[in-house]
């Protein structure tokens, strides 16, 4: 007998179906035991009379989460026990066999709730395998997964390449800590993992790919908060001789798109709303407004252009300044010359995309002129030497015939939450880590042994 997906036994009534799955929930009232069946398509209730012996008393013994397979025959409900909320409310299985496959022990929490704030966050993470079991959390992964294949499709029908760049890299200029990965062969020296794939990209342009784009792992070594952790994923996209307009087009096509088509939240604003840095700041207080009609719906998305930011702001601490987005950031064209008298009057050509209040983008019109990336290196703090040492590889490719070009990298991690009506990106990663950077289930960062140390020309110290 072939097995049938508990999602489609509501296409099979009356007939006799092979289910396999796990106990979600055992209910014995007596003289009749309801099983709750899941398996990733959905729950279905079953149940078995105590007059069916054999099955009544292998029934008995089972408990949450023991895996099992179910033969059954598939009833109608009457219509007035229809259950609404579940997508296999119109049936019932009445069991006709049951076999037991593995038992289960009893779980460190339990997890056919979705609701159960009495469960810490350590607990959760150090068994996420069980967690993910929950049916809230695992549909929020394969909502990750179906927004990923929208993407893919969506781009490659606008002609995108997707592109794999390097995890073992240099530093990049992002702004954070990086993680650094020693190099056994060249003691002293260490790979950088990739704050953002910026540097690889633009380069990717001078190689004349026109439009790449990347589902992107990024690392920094940052406090984590609640949309922040040590390693998360952007859309990364690179377009060559394309304006900010464009850039701005694309991604609103896509969101816009992706939003209507594969969730059911809904735009407070189509087009999205822009605002200028200035007016956000003026009106709002802040760079990422949260601008929803109704702040008590989480299917609302309010996304939200902030264009026009000043190129820089002084950092006093190190009498500098810094680049408000980051050093391959274009200026306006008007503003070029103040570069050398008032740098603090340069807005540039960096574009975010806010929602409810969170950032969930960031991009840029990127420099593409040697001359205009040296003076832009030099006013925050990088001189000549340093330039070539960091970035001489990114300047000579400027030299060689660089198109313009300009992205964007949407946080894949932020959006899927305010997709999902989560308060936190965890609930949206399959393996993420604790608040102070910890993979609790496979314990890691662990202890290395002197050996692997020494391999790597370091000694540790505790
Ligand atoms: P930026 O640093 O603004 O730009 O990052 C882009 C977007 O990535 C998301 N993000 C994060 N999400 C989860 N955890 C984190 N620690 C984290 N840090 C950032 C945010 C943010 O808007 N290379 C440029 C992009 C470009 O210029 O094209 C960059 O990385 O949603």
């Amino acid at each position: 007998m072939q097995r049938t997906n508990i999602i489609d036994t509501i296409k099979n009534i009356n007939q006799e179906v092979l289910l396999k799955g796990w106990v979600h929930f055992q209910r014995d009232k007596g003289k009749i035991i309801f099983i709750e069946l899941r398996d990733v398509t959905g729950i279905v209730q079953c149940v078995t009379w105590h007059e069916d012996k054999e099955a009544f008393e292998e029934a008995k013994k089972l408990s949450a989460e023991d895996v099992v397979e179910i033969i059954g025959q598939v009833n109608q409900r009457p219509d007035n026990q229809v259950k609404k909320d579940s997508a296999t409310g119109a049936v019932e299985i009445s069991i006709k066999q049951i076999k037991l496959i593995n038992k289960a022990q009893t779980l460190p929490f339990e997890i056919n709730k979705d609701e159960f704030k009495d469960v810490n966050e350590e607990l959760r993470l150090k068994y996420r395998y069980l967690d993910l079991r929950r049916p809230k959390v695992k549909s929020n992964i394969i909502l990750r997964y179906k927004v990923i294949k929208f993407i893919r499709d969506f781009l490659g029908q606008k002609g995108f390449y997707e592109i794999e760049t390097p995890i073992l890299t240099k530093s990049t200029p992002e702004g954070a800590r990086d993680y650094l990965v020693p190099s056994r062969l060249y003691p002293g020296k260490a790979f950088a993992l990739p704050q953002s794939p910026q540097q690889y990209k633009q380069l990717l342009m001078v190689a004349g790919f026109e439009r790449y784009f990347q589902i992107a792992r990024c690392f920094r070594d940052e406090d984590s908060r609640g949309d922040r952790q040590p390693e998360f994923t952007q859309l990364d996209i690179e377009m060559s001789f394309c304006n900010q307009e464009d850039i701005l087009n694309l991604a609103e096509e896509l969101f816009t798109q992706l939003v209507e088509q594969i969730t059911d939240c809904h735009l407070t604003f189509k087009p999205f709303k822009r605002l200028t840095y200035k007016e956000a700041m003026e009106k709002y207080g802040t760079d990422k407004p949260d601008l929803r009609k109704d702040k008590n719906d989480p299917k609302e998305m309010a996304f939200v252009w902030i264009l026009d930011w000043p190129m820089f702001e002084f950092n006093k601490e190190e009498n500098r300044w810094d680049p408000h987005h980051h050093i391959f950031t274009m200026p306006q064209e008007q503003d070029v010359p103040l570069l050398d008298t008032d740098p603090a009057k340069v807005k540039s050509w960096q574009h975010d995309l806010a929602c409810n209040g969170y950032e969930v983008g960031g991009g840029s019109i990127r420099i593409h002129n040697a001359e205009i990336q040296k003076k832009v290196l030099k006013l925050v703090g990088i001189d000549e030497q340093e330039a070539q040492e960091k970035f001489g590889h990114m300047l000579e490719a400027f030299s060689y015939g660089a198109p313009p070009h300009g992205g964007i990298a949407p946080g894949l991690d932020r959006i899927l939450m305010l997709l999902a009506g989560e308060p936190n990106i965890r609930e949206v990663m399959a393996f993420p880590k604790t608040t102070d950077a910890k993979d609790l289930m496979m314990d890691a960062p662990s202890e290395v042994d002197e050996k692997q140390w020494g391999d790597l020309n370091l000694k540790s110290k505790k």
